[in-house]
């Protein structure tokens, strides 16, 4: 039986990083969903859909076919077909999915899709609504958090690495949308379930959050 590590949390809280590093040290697949909202987004933007038009794009996604590939354990995201991966991790994409990510369409076809590789594969899987709804059932469960301060200096310095202009007040403030939107959209909120555990990453470093994690999960069966 695979076995499934969900991680949920606000953007910018180090979800990716970490998930990642653990799901490495554990052998395990990364999944990252937001990839596949992001992914569905860019299709969208290709398309000319405004995001905030609900029926268009109840419309327009029965036409855009998202799905993950694994390499040599790294994840791609393929819109219909064509890896776009490298596209989706600008902040107009991010914000798109952001909205999109408010309707039960959306939700609804992703969310086999999601369930499909921790079936298959034991994972660490990182979103908003994982151990809530995509995986209820999980081994596993972390809310991994951070000020929103702490998340927007960690972003604003991740946009600037890779060459993007960003200016932390302005990142800031999305960061709050941000979270007001994804904890407060009526279907699958970001919020923390009962029996996750909660961890806080504004005054830890990656090792030591994923010592924290390794810990929870020793003596089970991970
Ligand atoms: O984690 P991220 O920033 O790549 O996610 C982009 C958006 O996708 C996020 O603002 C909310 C949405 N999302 C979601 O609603 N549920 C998930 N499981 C993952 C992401």
């Amino acid at each position: 039986m695979p076995y499934s590590i969900a991680i949920d949390g606000p953007a910018g809280a180090g979800k990716s990083t970490i998930a990642k590093a653990l799901a490495k040290s554990l052998g395990y697949y990364y999944v990252d969903t937001g990839a596949l909202y992001r992914g569905l987004a860019f299709g969208l933007l290709q398309k000319g859909v405004p995001f905030q038009n609900e029926k268009a794009v109840e419309e327009e996604i029965k036409g855009i076919h998202v799905e993950l590939l694994y390499e040599n354990g790294v994840q791609k995201v393929l819109c219909n077909g064509v890896d776009c991966s490298a596209f989706i991790r600008t902040s107009e994409i991010g914000e798109g999915a952001s909205v999109i990510s408010q309707y039960a369409s959306v939700r609804e076809k992703l969310l086999d899709l999601q369930r499909n590789v921790a079936r298959q594969h034991s994972c660490v899987m990182d979103g908003r609504d994982i151990g809530s709804v995509v995986l209820p059932d999980a081994n596993k469960k972390f809310f991994l958090t951070a000020s929103p301060e702490v998340r927007a200096r960690r972003r604003t310095l991740e946009f600037q690495q890779k060459g993007e202009s960003a200016n932390y007040e302005s990142v800031l403030e999305e960061v709050k949308k941000r979270d007001e939107r994804d904890m407060s959209r009526a279907v699958a909120p970001l919020k923390q379930v009962e029996d996750a555990v909660l961890i806080d990453s504004s005054d830890l470093n990656i090792e030591e959050v994923v010592d924290k994690m390794l810990a929870y999960c020793v003596g089970s069966e991970a």
